[in-house]
């Protein structure tokens, strides 16, 4: 049987959680997708439906990646009408028993724009809960239904280890604390369930997300000047990146923080 993937936070065809999708896709993975509700899953599904993104679907062979169901998620749940991951975490296990991969594409942080020492104790706490706790409590209600030999992927930014100025609202902090927590899940789920936990430190995506956060193209421009390899990354290379880590060619792998185009920060002495 192919591995059957669960992906929380992909709400288009531009991010990150989209480009994972298609890599485990094209190796043969079944695809379930957890999108933000209410208004973003049923765009997805319309969207899918209506052939919005065919063009973004098509796989190596030349194939369309299918999306088996997408399941309303909210990784805060402050809505009644919200659906938090104990219950999305029901459902999948209802609908298909198991999944072998769990990948969190998801972060955001109200007061990102703003810097940290403008930042409220509230906007500071709700990139936390969004952007690592929402990581916690993913992999907390859906490793009991997790095969043995699963691995799950999150998404991180360098802004948790360098000064990345205009990162903010606690955004830096919050990848700052799932880095960390990606050593210790990995302990504990690796000792107690046999899944490995690792993160990929991403270069700059225009994704929706980060165009809400204003300095993208200056970001990519940065890394241009100063990653090592002087290219734009694609959303693809994560994707491959991803698909890597999720498959037992890194059946050893965990706790690891996997970067792609680590950009070497001389910002904080230009800006
Ligand atoms: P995106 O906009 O495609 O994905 C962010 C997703 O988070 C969206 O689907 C949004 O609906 C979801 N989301 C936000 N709050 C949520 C909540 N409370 N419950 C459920 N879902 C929620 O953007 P992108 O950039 O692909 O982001 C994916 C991951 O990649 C994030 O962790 C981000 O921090 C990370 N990343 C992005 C970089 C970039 O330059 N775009 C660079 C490095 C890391």
């Amino acid at each position: 049987r192919g591995k059957r993937a669960f992906i929380a936070g992909i709400a288009d065809d531009n991010g990150y959680g989209w480009a994972i999708a298609k890599s485990l896709a094209a190796a043969g993975a079944e695809i379930l997708v957890g999108t933000w509700v209410p208004v973003r899953t049923k765009y997805l599904e319309t969207s899918l439906r209506r052939g919005k993104f065919d063009e973004s679907r098509v796989l190596p062979d030349g194939s369309l990646m299918e999306i088996t169901k997408v399941y309303p998620l909210d990784a805060v749940f402050d809505c009644p009408e919200d659906v938090p991951e104990d219950e999305v975490a029901e459902s999948v296990k209802q609908d298909f028993g198991t999944i072998d991969i769990l990948v969190h594409s998801l972060a955001n942080g109200p007061e990102v724009s703003k810097p940290i020492l403008e930042t409220s104790r509230n906007g500071y706490l709700a990139a936390i809960s969004a952007s690592s706790y929402s990581f916690v409590s993913l992999l907390k209600h859906f490793i009991p239904i997790m095969n043995p030999g699963g691995s799950t992927i999150s998404l991180t930014y360098i802004a948790s280890e360098k000064i990345i100025p205009g990162y903010g609202g606690g955004m830096s902090s919050a990848k700052a604390a799932l880095e960390s927590d990606t050593k210790v899940l990995a302990f504990e789920a690796g000792r107690k369930h046999n899944v490995r936990v690792n993160t990929i430190s991403a270069g700059p995506l225009r994704s929706r997300a980060a165009k809400a956060i204003g300095f993208i193209d200056m970001m990519i421009d940065y890394s241009l000047e100063n990653a090592p390899l002087q290219k734009e990354l694609t959303a693809d290379e994560v994707g491959n990146a991803a698909a890597f880590l999720a498959s037992p060619l890194a059946s050893a792998i965990t706790e690891l923080s996997f970067t792609l185009i680590m950009v070497l920060m001389r910002w904080e002495l230009e800006s």
